[in-house]
């Protein structure tokens, strides 16, 4: 027998002080989970700013937790969960489960939970251990890494297909929130010109580079603080290959709002029915380099907060598409943007919204 995997149940105050007590008791390594994954109670963590007690990359508990333990296959477990619970105080559970694990090629498994994963027809996300489903098609090699933005959350597939909809070719593209720098990538090939991709986490910013490099695309990462000034691309200004310029806005609204049945979610509310940031903490930043389209995937939260900031990113007639946001926050959120734009839901994909607008 290789490993014993030991599973116990705790509750949001108790989960990392379980971890740290089994791993000081000898476990090879904890992992925790949410309990409630799959029902309706599963809770999204993404690490968040703002979010929550902890701050980026801290571990967050869920309210009902799993923690897991890999432990070297002649172990006493009830000793050593004894251990662990006397040295950190914590009241050991009758419920708990032990498993054996049998020796495996891990690198092959992790690499089978990863797929290339169809966001439309023309667009593809593909580990790079994978060949490309549909050589036709634009692929963005991606591995699963230390950021968020594999391709597999509704709320990155949502603004892919939103960028895929709207990019007609040389916009000037602001990823806010880039995580693994999955929008900008995809914005650069499908052919928007100038790039720039911005996170909070620093470790977001360096792999999203990474990424960019890997798929040979152009495009600039950095903290909120550094994000360029420099003026943007003019008409004729746009890397080989983005003819035409810069596009002129299109009519408001070009993409289809979706059809009952299709996941639309209710028209907004009367304007404003929130109150809006107030002068001073949320009067719209004076913009020194504006984009043509703006990409923000974060969660609702961080998303009220940053109204003034973003709108003051986009150019007048410019667009913007908004992701992270569950369905019954949507007229929040549309409420706060309606200050600056032309706000309507774009599409809806497991409980999740995505938001567009038009600056006005
Ligand atoms: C849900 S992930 C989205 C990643 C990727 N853009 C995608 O669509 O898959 C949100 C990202 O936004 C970043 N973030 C959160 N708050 C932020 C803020 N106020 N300013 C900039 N980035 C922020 C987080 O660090 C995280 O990488």
């Amino acid at each position: 027998m290789a490993w014993l995997a030991l599973k116990l149940p705790a509750d949001a105050a108790e989960a990392e002080a379980w971890s740290d007590a089994l791993l000081e008791a000898g476990a090879l390594s904890v992992s925790i989970e949410d309990r409630d994954a799959g029902t309706r109670a599963e809770e999204a963590q993404f690490g968040e700013p703002g979010v929550g007690a902890a701050g980026v990359g801290e571990l967050h508990a869920w309210r009902h937790n799993w923690v897991e333990a890999l432990l070297p296959g002649d172990t006493d477990v009830e000793a050593l969960l004894a251990r662990a619970a006397r040295d950190s105080g914590l009241t050991l559970h009758a419920h708990h489960e032990i498993r054996e694990v049998e020796e495996q090629d891990w690198v092959r498994l992790t690499q089978s939970q990863f797929e290339p994963i169809r966001i439309s027809d023309r667009l593809w996300i593909v580990p790079s251990w994978h060949e490309p489903p549909d050589p036709r098609a634009v692929c963005i090699e991606l591995d699963p890494g230390l950021a968020f933005g594999t391709g597999s959350h509704p709320t990155t597939r949502l603004c892919l297909r939103w960028l895929e909809a709207n990019l007609r070719g040389g916009e000037s593209v602001l990823d806010y929130g880039c995580g693994s720098g999955i929008l900008a990538i995809a914005a650069a090939k499908l052919g928007a010109g100038r790039v720039v991709g911005v996170d909070v986490d620093p470790q977001a910013v360096a792999a999203s580079a990474d990424n960019a490099r890997r798929n040979g695309v152009e495009a600039e990462f950095c903290l909120p603080d550094r994000l360029p000034d420099g003026p943007l691309p003019q008409a004729g200004e746009h890397p080989e290959g983005h003819e035409g310029a810069k596009a002129e806005p299109r009519a408001p609204h070009p993409t289809p709002l979706p059809q009952a049945g299709e996941g639309a979610i209710a028209e907004p509310r009367a304007p404003h029915p929130t109150p809006l940031p107030q002068a001073g903490e949320g009067a719209i930043a004076e913009p020194r380099a504006i984009y043509d389209i703006l990409v923000a995937n974060i969660l609702t939260n961080p998303l009220k907060a940053l109204m003034p900031l973003l709108a003051g990113r986009v150019r007048a007639g410019g667009r913007i598409a908004l992701s992270g946001i569950l369905e019954d926050q949507a007229d929040e959120v549309l409420a706060i943007y309606g200050a600056a734009f032309d706000m309507r839901p774009w599409a809806v994909e497991e409980g999740w919204v995505c938001l567009a607008g038009v600056r006005r």
